[in-house]
Order: structure tokens, then C-alpha cells, then sequence
């Protein structure tokens, strides 16, 4: 977790540990002192990821528009950034993963997902506790057990994502350079219990009315509120055309959040089952061009941040060009990063353009 201070006379705040493709959280120091220096109050955060940009923002004081396509992350924001005060009892946890009289328990997980990701023990108890969470009634309790079913889940996949058929690797009895044997066989409610805790204690007020979103950038509506800044971190392609396809890699998460209907949405081509693909401008590295131009143009009254990196399509000098097309004034900050995830050795430039 990462510790911060709010101001002199509140308490400290922290940020879970999250393992996400593309998670600025280890950023944060850097990219916080550099936002110090600019004046904003009200801040869209347009590709929120685990939030944990969104999160820095709460701490400085700001009101704070939490906003990414993905379902399952946009139940973390309104569990960590829109949530001011509701925590989940850890005692009532136990009662989570029980099977309940009065539910009748659809097998869907057992059933479609048999020998993909997990074992047939574990498929049995997410079907439990999904069908569980999915009747909280309080929507915070409900994403902060999301967020906490969500944790478990990536914690027991080699890799942390959900792009192959691959439980066999759990399993192979080979030497390893990669992952955590010993998390991988640790029961899913000890790790939600774990992520639960952590999830709690990042729960705070800012005394602002803080929102989660979960829309498409490119269908929010500018004019429906005040903004000062929109920060953008959108997928990222390699120099060799290489993206990430967050829909795909977190299908599993996805499903999740909509159980009942989760059948009738997945490609039955597909060895591991991912979900039918959903539109995405930021799925084609021939249109990223367009995506940033689109992007810039829409949000163009506003103070635009970028996080950005070497060496990839569009280079950075090409995304200052395009920003420049809007903006008068440019500033770039840079830092030297290495990404977790990413399987080459060498170092990247990350920055943070700035149009204003
Ligand atoms: C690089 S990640 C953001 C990481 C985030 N800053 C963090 O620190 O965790 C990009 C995010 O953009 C989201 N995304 C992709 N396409 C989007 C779109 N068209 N509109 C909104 N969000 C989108 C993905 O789901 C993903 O979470």
C-alpha cells in the first residue's frame, strides 16, 4: 500500500496494492509533485485504471471525476474514490461465501469455465460469492466486494490477466520465472479477506462530491459539468503496433459483474471465452492518431494532462504536436520507469505532457 498525508491534521490515507496492466501507482510521488505545481479543482480522470491516479487527486483536495469503460472498474472508483465513508464488516465475510436457503445458485462459472482459470473448487465458490455480492443492497458494500473478488481473482492468474486457457501453469511441476505459487494456492476467501482489509482502509472523505463513471470517453458530455482538468492515460501501444486490450485481458472481471447474463455475452469461439469485443478507438494502433486528435479536440477546454512513454505509436514528440494543435502552452516532464508487467528488461522514459 502506498501512504499518504491528506494535509497536517488528518489522518493518513493509503492506496491498495493492485497488480493492473499500465497502474501508475508506483508514479504516484513523481506525478504528484508535479500536479502541485498547477492550479485545478475539478478533475475528470478519463481512463481511470485501479484509480489510483484518481486516489492522488482525493488526497490533494480535489473534487474528482473518476471515469473507465470497463464495469468492474468502475465499481473500484465508486468503492475507492466516490465512496466517503462505508466500509465492509470483515466479520460479515464468512457469510459471503456461504450458500444462502433462500437463493437459488446458478453454476454458470462451474460450467463454462471448467478447466480454464481456476479449479472446479474454486469455479464453485466464485459462483457463490459472486451471487452473493451481486445482492448487497448498499452500492459501496457492494463494490468494495467487488474490488475484493476482483484482487482474489488476478492474484490467482499466471500473469494476472485473462488472455489464455492456461490453469495448467498453476500446476506444471517446473521451474518458474515468473508468478507466485504460494498465492496461487492460497483459497480465494483468505486473499478477498486481504483485499477486503486494504480496500477498507483506503476509504475516506475529502469533503468533496467525488463520482465514478463508466463510459466510453468519447460519449461523456462535456457540457454537463465543470471541469478544470482531464488527466489521460489511455491504452498504450508499442513501436511495434503491440496494445493492450483492456476488455479482453479483464473479460473474467467483466462477466463477473454482469453474472446473469454473462452467456449470452461470450464468443463460444474462443478457447478461454473471452466476452464478444465492444467497439474501442483505442484498440487499433492505425487509429491512435485519431484517437489523440479526437481526444484533444473534445476536451480541448480544458487543461490536458497526458501520461505518456517511449517508445510507442504515436511517439511522444507526435502526441505534443497534436496537444499543440489545441493548447498554446506545452510543458513535459519526464521520469525514467520500468512497468512491473512488461517482459523487457529495458528501462522507458515516461512523461507527463501538460497543455494549458
Ligand atoms: C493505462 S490504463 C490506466 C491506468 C490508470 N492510470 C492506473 O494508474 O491504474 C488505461 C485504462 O483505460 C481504460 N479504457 C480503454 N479504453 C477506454 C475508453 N474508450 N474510454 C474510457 N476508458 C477506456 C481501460 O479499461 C484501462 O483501465
Amino acid at each position: 500500500m502506498i501512504n499518504y498525508n491528506l494535509n497536517e491534521d488528518t489522518a493518513k490515507i493509503k492506496f491498495p496494492s493492485t497488480r493492473y496492466q499500465g497502474s501508475k501507482l508506483k508514479l504516484l510521488p513523481w506525478l504528484k509533485s508535479v500536479f502541485m505545481e498547477i492550479e485545478f479543482d475539478i478533475v475528470l480522470d478519463a481512463f481511470g485504471g485501479t484509480g489510483a491516479i484518481a486516489y492522488l487527486f482525493k488526497s490533494l483536495g480535489k473534487r474528482v471525476i473518476y471515469n473507465d469503460y470497463l464495469v468492474s472498474n468502475y465499481y473500484i472508483g465508486k468503492a475507492l474514490i466516490e465512496n466517503k465513508s462505508v466500509k465492509y464488516d470483515v466479520k460479515k465475510i464468512k457469510g459471503l461465501f456461504q450458500i444462502k436457503a433462500e437463493i437459488s445458485y446458478k453454476d454458470f462459472i462451474q460450467n463454462i469455465f471448467k478447466g480454464i482459470y481456476y479449479t472446479d473448487e474454486e469455479n464453485k465458490t466464485l459462483d457463490i460469492v459472486v451471487q452473493n455480492i451481486m445482492r448487497l443492497e448498499n452500492i459501496y458494500e457492494k463494490s468494495l466486494c467487488y474490488f475484493a473478488l476482483f484482487q482474489a481473482c488476478l492474484q490467482k492468474r499466471p500473469f494476472n490477466l485473462f488472455h489464455r486457457k492456461n490453469l495448467n501453469l498453476r500446476f506444471n511441476d517446473v521451474k518458474r520465472s515468473f508468478g507466485n505459487k504460494r498465492t496461487w494456492d492460497t483459497p480465494i476467501q483468505q486473499l478477498f479477506i486481504q483485499a477486503l482489509e486494504q480496500g477498507n482502509e483506503s476509504v475516506f472523505d475529502n469533503r468533496r462530491e467525488n463520482q465514478a463513471l463508466n463510459l466510453n470517453i468519447f460519449d461523456f458530455k462535456t457540457t454537463s459539468d465543470r471541469i478544470d482538468l482531464i488527466y489521460c492515460d489511455p491504452p498504450y501501444f508499442s513501436n511495434k503496433g503491440v496494445g493492450v486490450d483492456y476488455h479482453s485481458y479483464y473479460h473474467f472481471l467483466e462477466g463477473l459483474c454482469h453474472y446473469d447474463h454473462w452467456p449470452d455475452l461470450i464468443d463460444y469461439q474462443t478457447k478461454h471465452r473471452r466476452l464478444i469485443p465492444v467497439k474501442n478507438q483505442w484498440n487499433d494502433p492505425k487509429n491512435v492518431v485519431l484517437a489523440f486528435d479526437q481526444l484533444f479536440n473534445k476536451f480541448q477546454d480544458f487543461i490536458i494532462a497526458v501520461s505518456y512513454r517511449n517508445p510507442g505509436i504515436p511517439s511522444i514528440r507526435e502526441v505534443i504536436d497534436i496537444l499543440a494543435s489545441y493548447k498554446k502552452n506545452i510543458s513535459v516532464s519526464r521520469t525514467p520507469y520500468k512497468y512491473v508487467l512488461t517482459t523487457k528488461k529495458n528501462q522507458t522514459n515516461e512523461v507527463l505532457i501538460i497543455g494549458q
